[in-house]
């Protein structure tokens, strides 16, 4: 029976047993989901129930993941009632995508985990022409004097950029793929510089934001962001970093960006052994008031594994090892009660905003299901 559980790195059998168990247990929760849901964008939870951000805000940031959940879901089990919801998502952010002046650089975010998914896995052209639409608008952002991306839109935003923007370049990769024009795997490449200069610190530690001179591309000075406060270090940028960078290398076989994930890892691991390995809001807030962030947890095991693709035999252990402590510490904050949304609770958004500080939160649950799916090898790859 334990020969038959297939694990993608080396394991002991309790771990195996541990991993099946837990993978039964979501993929009942989200199968149950998935029928009661149907086609909705949740983001968090009203009253133990999700609400549809797509009814409220077409353009947020965060309304791709779900369709994410069902792609990998549908590529898991095979099952069409996932793909039916998935392509129905993918359609109502269509007019999001051809209006497209309210959206920003989380055009990543939001069409690798609706269109790319979708092409990816059934070769649907429509989804491919969404894809390479959503890559001209990243691309369009970059600021060729400081080679960044744009974050966001506010005229006063002109130079800002931020760490989270690392999981958008692989929809330029994937455009470069599909076109060769190397315009993007340029743009890539080079917002991967500027995010190792000017974001990540030699401690593997780093800034959410930098801010440039637009007009000149000169650096002017970081700034504090969703964490708490400037020099801080805000844990889910911290994953962001981990992930992003090990994607960097993916893409680009550059050594530096690989070295540069391990770093963000060796960070971030430090601190979360000092917190039974749930990640704290920011690393370097006060001890008083107390907020953790189990989104970031949940996308730093992802960018574990993703690094553990890429290291020698003898290395892997530590990133799948870790992996599976983060697993074992974020079941605490897990509901698989199937008549109840969402699973992973305790997610934050930011350290200044009680709203969705501590709350569920679609992406934690997009990252700790990737994360069950990669130790059990039923996962694809969306970035
Ligand atoms: N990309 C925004 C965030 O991580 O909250």
């Amino acid at each position: 029976m334990l020969e038959a559980i297939v694990m993608r790195y080396e394991m002991n059998s309790d771990d195996k047993i541990y991993l099946e168990n837990f993978y039964k247990k979501l993929e009942r929760k989200l199968s149950v989901q998935c029928d009661r849901l149907g086609s909705i964008m949740p983001y968090t939870t009203e009253n133990g129930q999700y609400f549809d951000m797509g009814q409220r805000h077409l353009e947020a940031w965060t309304n791709g993941f779900y369709c994410g959940i069902l792609w990998q879901m549908y590529h898991a089990t095979k099952k069409e009632k996932y793909k039916v919801n998935a392509e129905k998502i993918e359609e109502r952010l269509d007019e999001a995508l051809t209006k497209f002046v309210h959206l920003d650089h989380d055009v990543g975010f939001q069409w690798l985990h609706t269109s790319v998914a979708n092409y990816r896995l059934t070769n649907n052209e429509k989804s491919l022409e969404r894809s390479l639409h959503a890559a001209n608008i990243l691309a369009g952002r970059f600021n060729t004097q400081g080679n960044f991306i744009r974050a966001w839109n506010d005229s006063e935003k002109m130079g800002i950029t931020i760490i989270d923007c690392l999981m958008n370049l692989p929809l330029l990769h994937f455009a470069f793929k599909e076109t060769n024009n190397y315009a993007y795997k340029h743009i890539a490449i080079s917002h991967a510089d500027m995010a190792l200069e000017y974001l990540i610190r030699p401690d593997g530690s780093c800034h959410h934001i930098a801010k440039f001179d637009a007009k000149t591309g000169a650096f002017i000075e970081n700034l504090g962001g969703q964490g708490y406060g400037l020099n801080s270090s805000w844990s889910r940028g911290q994953a962001w970093a981990i992930y992003g960078m090990a994607l960097a290398y993916r893409y680009t076989k550059d050594e530096k960006y690989l070295n540069a994930a391990k770093t963000c890892a060796a960070y971030f691991l430090a601190n979360i052994a000092l917190n039974d390995y749930i990640a704290l809001l920011d690393f370097r807030s006060p001890k008083e008031p107390k907020y953790i962030d189990t989104t970031a947890s949940a996308c730093a095991i992802c960018g574990l594994l993703e690094i553990a693709e890429f290291v020698p035999e003898l290395e892997k252990s530590l990133y799948v090892e870790s992996s599976l402590k983060c697993i074992k510490a974020l079941e605490k904050y897990c509901c698989f009660d199937v008549d109840k949304d969402s699973i992973l609770s305790y997610g934050s958004a930011r350290y200044d905003r009680s709203s969705d500080r501590e709350v569920p939160i679609i992406y934690g649950d997009y990252f700790l299901t990737e994360g069950i799916l990669r130790l059990l090898a039923k996962d694809f790859l969306i970035w």
